[in-house]
């Protein structure tokens, strides 16, 4: 069978044509591009492409870089510096205000190009500006999977147009916000915007944001999953301007646009999605993928705030294998756990007390456990020891790894109900921990 996706990508593009809006042109550089591209591509978080039109077309990703180079800022300097520099604040305004906050300067948040300088002056941390411009173009490459390059044309002519941006960052330097020269701010921040890619490129950067900060093809950990988080938040208040609140009710995906005509958009734990086509709004925002985003987040319910499907039953089966004082009621449990989850299989030891002097939990099929969810298991552990039931694991690719339940208990780790059984040659016989030959620490 051929996948219906490239088909229905295809329907996508065609029902979105429209050649209302205009190229930017106040960046010369811009102002030659083939206005009639139209591209989209989607990449799912476990790595697989979808993608249609003009998606080898190269540009320049602009504005696109600021959530990226945001994360490297907060990757390299650390939360607390980052915030006390820029603020997260939507500021519900053009990109190219001059938008600091009153007295102290700081800009409002990092989409706006305010806080776009300010976060590249970060990333500079005094060192020379083609390192910052260098570790900015290494870090959009391993995102996107290749080698990406600066398009040293069009950052030149955006430098001989651009001051607005100077002063922007003259402002911020006058602020003491960054102590940098504001022209090799600007200078860098230019070329930092300057680097092109295309829309595969750019849904395989959104895919990163998507799984955690994870590159689902090369499996690198490119951003901790505490950046990721944040940097989706200010996309989703911030990312889209004075159209975010508007974006966020009507596509409801953290999103972020740049002036040649691309946007990215993440859907946390799905896919990353990009669009390319250079006619404007007047928000400086592609009109061709404005629409796509609108038709796609409809089509396929990807808005943030749709409630989502509630998850099945964490509590896959529950079951008593053998009997007498060696039964052992086994808890097979599946899927995620979070918070509801894990409360889901506290509330069936709750509601259904174990009668067994012994329980096992099996999490052969678990696939990931939250901080949360870890806590809250290891929690009933503890409980269920200090009631007089032992508790053990059965935990072959180590989803629960050195579980320590509190209370001076640690529960035995088995690979399978099969190690647990063998371990238990006497089915009479009162449980020996210490002769469990498969049991791990
Ligand atoms: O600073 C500028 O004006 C450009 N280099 C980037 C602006 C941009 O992409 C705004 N997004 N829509």
């Amino acid at each position: 069978m051929r996948s219906p996706l490239p088909d229905y990508l295809t329907e996508v593009l065609d029902g979105c044509a429209d050649t209302s809006g205009a190229v930017a042109d106040y960046i010369p550089g811009l102002a030659g591009v083939d206005p009639d591209r139209f591209a989209i591509s989607l990449l799912t978080a476990d790595g697989t492409s979808y993608s249609v039109g003009d998606d080898e077309t190269e540009f320049t990703i602009q504005s696109v870089s600021k959530p990226f180079v945001y994360g490297l800022a907060l990757q390299e300097r650390g939360f607390e510096k980052v915030l006390d520099v820029i603020d997260v604040e939507p500021s519900g305004e053009a990109f190219n205000e001059v938008s600091l906050e009153r007295n102290t300067g700081r800009p409002l948040n990092p989409m706006i190009n305010a806080g776009a300088l300010a976060a590249h002056a970060l990333v500079l941390n005094g060192r020379r500006s083609e390192q910052a411009v260098e570790s900015i173009r290494s870090l959009l490459s391993s995102l996107a999977g290749r080698e990406l390059v600066v398009d040293e044309e069009v950052a030149a002519s955006e430098l001989e147009n651009s001051y607005r941006n100077v002063a922007i960052a003259n402002l911020l330097r006058g602020y003491e916000v960054f102590e940098d020269d504001p022209d090799e701010i600007v200078e860098g921040y230019i070329r930092q915007c300057s680097v092109t890619v295309t829309t595969k490129d750019l849904a395989m950067m959104a895919a990163t944001l998507a799984t955690g900060g994870i590159q689902p093809v090369t499996g690198e950990q490119i951003f901790s999953r505490d950046v990721v988080r944040q940097v989706l938040s200010v996309m989703a208040t911030c990312g889209m301007y004075d159209a975010a609140g508007d974006w966020l009710s009507t596509v409801g995906i953290p999103a972020k646009s740049g002036v040649s005509g691309g946007i990215i958009g993440i859907l946390p734990g799905q896919l990353g999605i990009a669009a390319y086509s250079p006619r404007l709004d007047e928000h400086g925002t592609s009109v061709q993928g404005v629409a796509a985003f609108g038709r796609l987040s409809r089509d396929m319910n990807l808005h943030l705030m749709d409630a989502p499907m509630l998850a099945h039953s964490v509590l896959r089966r529950r079951r008593v294998v053998g009997e007498g004082d060696a039964a052992l009621t086994i808890l097979e449990l599946q899927g995620d756990l979070n918070f509801t989850n894990s409360e889901g299989i506290i509330r069936a030891v709750v509601d259904e007390p174990v009668e067994t002097k012994r329980l096992a939990l099996d999490l052969s099929l678990v696939r990931a456990i939250l901080s949360v969810g870890r806590r809250m298991l290891l929690e009933m552990i503890g409980r269920l020891h200090l009631d007089g039931t032992e508790v053990i694991v059965i935990d072959p690719d180590e989803r629960l790894p050195d579980p320590d339940a509190g209370y001076g208990f640690r529960p035995r780790v088995y690979g399978s109900l099969e190690d647990v059984e063998e371990s238990q040659p006497d089915a009479g016989a009162q449980t020996e921990p210490e002769r469990g030959h498969s049991a791990r620490k």
